[in-house]
């Protein structure tokens, strides 16, 4: 086995939460701030003219969790793709019930470049270029890979924080309005081109289909802490890490 190269050993880095409806939100939040969490982002809509979403986002100063939740806001004649798996359903069926839906997990490598063309010229496929943005903990690097899976609506964001990311503390709510603008816009012209064809591109088209659970083993199980990828829904129903 070659040696695992620096910018595949991954960090979680936060994990991104869709909420059905106004109360779970809320819900959640008042939930998260009471469990010692203390907001580092906050906005109340971005997006396009005629859906968007809000989000909140929080840092547990104890564990270092971050975790971001977001209200998906649909149009009368257009649904949010923040909405889509409450709209649509995920894991093969309408999914009434659900209040939420873990959306993305973001993962932390040293140089989102160099990660990105390893896994480009295996064949995987970004949604986003690599975006140049702030955040309440410092300057970061982001690039967001297309939809994991047909019937869910997951994807990973690779990020680079050039400092410690893991000893920094909540620094005040700012905002990195240009990525998540940028991003929602994005996200919402690949959901309506699904809503049109019914197809979607996905992160792993482009990899041959017997390589495609090795890739994802490669970056999930190199990630830390390790199991907690195992914790995250729509990849415990779709990958086998064993
Ligand atoms: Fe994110």
């Amino acid at each position: 086995m070659p040696a695992t190269p620096s910018f595949m050993k991954l960090k979680v880095d936060h994990k991104t939460v869709l909420c059905r409806d106004l109360n779970t939100y809320r819900a959640l939040r008042d939930f998260l701030l009471n469990s010692g969490y203390s907001p580092v982002y906050e906005t109340e809509r971005v997006g396009e003219e005629k859906t968007a979403m809000a989000t909140f986002a929080c840092l547990s100063s104890l564990t270092g969790e971050r975790l971001a939740v977001v209200l998906g806001m649909s149009a009368p004649n257009e649904v949010s793709h923040a909405q889509a798996p409450f709209a649509y359903g995920f894991a093969g069926k309408p999914q009434k019930d659900a209040q939420t839906y873990m959306q993305h997990l973001a993962l932390r490598t040293n140089d989102v470049e160099k990660l990105k063309s390893h896994l480009e010229s295996k064949g995987a496929a970004f949604l986003t270029p690599i975006y140049k943005d702030k955040d309440s903990f410092g300057p970061l690097l982001q690039s967001f890979t297309r939809e994991l899976f047909d019937d869910e609506w997951f994807f990973i964001e690779f990020v680079q924080r050039d400092y410690d990311a893991d000893t920094v503390g909540a620094g005040g709510t700012q905002f990195v309005q240009n990525t998540v603008k940028s991003l929602y816009v994005s996200k919402q012209e690949e959901f309506r081109e699904w809503e049109k064809t019914g197809k979607k591109r996905k992160f792993l088209d482009g990899v041959p289909a017997k390589d495609r659970t090795k890739l994802l083993q490669e970056i999930f199980a190199n990630t830390e802490p390790k199991g907690y990828v195992q914790t995250v829904a729509p990849i415990a129903r779709n990958v086998s890490l064993g």
